[in-house]
């Protein structure tokens, strides 16, 4: 059986900067508290238009581009998100058609935050079992086009935009070594955009009074995301016969930097080895994994061969990780 390599990595986020100081004119909140609380300094916010199939396109071509392959010789495009363009039809379709793969497939994988490592699994599986050769996976999210913008509990921590792996077979000594991956539908309720599903579609009666926009009960989210990401990492670590000694870099989902910190800890990662960015990007969902291992491969923190653990979590709930040799 081959493995299956990322061979390349790009990444496309909003180009409009949105600091901690612009929330301050809007709701009752401070650059220190949203520190403090989230290691947010600021985020990237898209333009009306600027939707998911936009930024995952641009990802995907830059990916592609930089492994040297022609589109027309993809043969699977996958994209993780929860902010698709639309209900139907698929994210990855739209991005299929912007990039020119048109002899590839297309599907979306709805594993929010824990999007891309689902993503990642399926593509290296259909890959390595032989039935696509390749795939361009792309994790990306808009999320600041469903959040409330009174609500300061959730506005000031999503950012929008992602990024995208090329990967194919290869007989190096590469690819995903291991996954897990994790749910809990009981917490569904904990994170989520009520209106607009089967459930409640828009403009029915039975809809009346739900919201539109994105819930999150944050400590409840907080408490699970730093057992998820100890629990995934254990489990995917156990499942290779590796410990966290191994780990070359630590690139986890950037919801909050003190959850990263917790799952840090909690592994005995120093912090050297761990990927952080949120201060940058705020969480965009799906995205951030792909982004951080693009600029943790452009700053010289993820070389070839070495071993990366990603690990996400979110609405569903769901999580999981992925040990990758890079
Ligand atoms: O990728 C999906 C996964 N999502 C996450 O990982 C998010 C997980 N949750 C979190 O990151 C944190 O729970 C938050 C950052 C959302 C909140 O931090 P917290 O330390 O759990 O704060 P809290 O919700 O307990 O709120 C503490 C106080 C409250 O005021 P009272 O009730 O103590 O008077 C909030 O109303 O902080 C208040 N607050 C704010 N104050 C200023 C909440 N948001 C803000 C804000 N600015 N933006």
């Amino acid at each position: 059986m081959p493995n299956a390599a990322i061979q390349s990595i790009a990444m496309s986020v909003a180009e409009r900067v949105m600091t901690n100081e612009e929330f301050e004119k809007i709701v009752e909140t401070s650059d220190e508290w949203i520190q403090t609380r989230t290691g947010i300094k600021e985020r990237r916010v898209a333009e009306p238009g600027q939707s998911s199939s936009y930024f995952g396109a641009i990802a995907a071509a830059d990916a592609l581009k930089r492994a040297g392959v022609n589109p027309e010789d993809v043969d699977m495009v996958i994209c993780a998100t929860v902010t698709g363009d639309h209900l139907f039809p698929g994210t990855a379709c739209l991005i299929q058609e912007r990039i020119g793969a048109k002899n590839a497939g297309a599907f979306d994988v709805g594993a929010a935050c824990a999007g891309f490592i689902y993503a990642a699994e399926v593509a290296s599986s259909m890959i390595r079992n032989g039935t696509i050769r390749n795939a361009v996976v792309v994790g990306v999210d808009t999320l600041t086009h469903f959040v409330d913008w009174s609500d300061r509990s959730t506005c000031v921590l999503f950012g929008d935009g992602g990024g995208a792996a090329y990967m194919e077979a290869t007989e190096e000594d590469r690819g995903i070594v291991a996954t897990v991956m994790l749910s809990d539908g009981s917490g569904a309720k904990h994170i989520k955009i009520e209106k607009g599903g089967s459930l409640y579609p828009p403009s029915r009666p039975q809809s009346e009074g739900k919201c539109s926009t994105l819930y999150m009960a944050g400590k409840e989210v907080f408490r699970f995301a730093v057992r998820a990401m100890a629990d995934s990492c254990h489990k995917v670590l156990e499942k290779a016969g590796l410990t966290a000694d191994d780990v070359t870099l630590f690139c986890p989902h950037q919801a909050n930097l003190r959850i990263i910190t917790a799952a840090a800890e909690h592994l005995g990662l120093p912090m050297e080895r761990v990927f952080v960015n949120v201060q940058k990007y705020g969480n965009m969902g799906a995205g951030s994994i792909p982004v951080a291992l693009y600029e943790a491969e452009a700053e010289g923190a993820l070389k070839k061969g070495d071993l990366v653990m990603t690990v996400g979590f979110g609405a569903g709930l769901v999580w999981g990780a992925n040990l990758i040799r890079w």
